[in-house]
């Protein structure tokens, strides 16, 4: 059984898809987080100057090398892993959500890491989250879910996930700018742009809490299983 997560950023795609799996034993694949990583060691490498122009020579050499991967650990927690270092707090940084889009609207890294997350399901239960996987990675989901949430409710859920990974100089209106550009950013970008797959689901979170969320889509995974 694949659940595909897909919608805006900061709608709680990752923390629903975190609880879905851990209730019914699926394995959990956080794509956003392998962008991220990618993001990050185009950062640390410095392929890309302060216009955000990339070195593309440098990223198509130096991507099939990379070793991106999850550690998890037995009471379920998932640590995105980058060649072998774990780099979760890492990543979430406003330094990575300034790159990230561009990042992730490369062909070259996007044909990467689809590949891997179809390899990485093969013969799973799974669940998994991003902007394109009801409509590219897994088109043939057995259920698809399209988040979507007002943005001042993302934003202020992103600022204190950033607050509670340490960083405190950020203000809610760069987060929510940020938010903004980078949903225009994944909608616009003519590779596998973010947008609901016809046969996906809604679901506003705005008015919803977790709980909330949670159960409503456990009603609709019962559903499958149970057909
Ligand atoms: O879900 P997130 O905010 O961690 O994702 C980080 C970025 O990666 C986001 O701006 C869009 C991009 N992304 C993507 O293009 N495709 C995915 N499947 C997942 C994320």
């Amino acid at each position: 059984m694949v659940i595909a997560i897909d919608g805006y950023s900061s709608t709680g795609k990752s923390s629903l898809a975190k609880k879905l799996a851990s209730q019914y034993g699926f394995l959990y694949i956080d794509t956003g987080a392998m962008y991220r990583m990618v993001a990050l060691k185009v950062l640390r490498e410095g392929w890309i100057n302060s216009k955000k122009e990339i070195s593309d020579d440098l990223l198509e050499r130096n991507l099939p090398l990379l070793n991106i991967d999850f550690k998890r650990t037995s009471d379920g927690k998932n640590f995105a892993l980058l060649d072998g270092e774990v780099v979760e707090t890492d990543i979430r940084t406003m330094e990575i959500n300034d790159i990230v889009s561009k990042i992730s609207s490369l062909t070259i890294v996007r044909s990467q890491l689809v590949a891997q997350q179809q390899k990485m399901a093969i013969g799973k239960d799974l669940v998994m989250d991003g902007r394109d996987i009801g409509t590219v990675v897994f088109p043939n989901a057995d259920l698809k879910i399209f988040m979507q949430a007002d943005a001042d409710i993302r934003a202020n859920r992103r600022l204190l996930e950033l607050r509670s990974n340490g960083n405190f100089n950020v203000s809610l209106e760069e987060v929510k700018a940020n938010l903004i550009q980078r949903d225009n950013d994944d909608q616009a970008r003519s590779d596998s742009p973010l947008q609901k797959a016809s046969d996906a689901v809604v679901l506003d979170n705005s008015e919803k809490s977790a709980e909330e969320v949670f159960k409503l889509v456990s009603s609709w995974v019962l559903e499958k299983i149970n057909t």
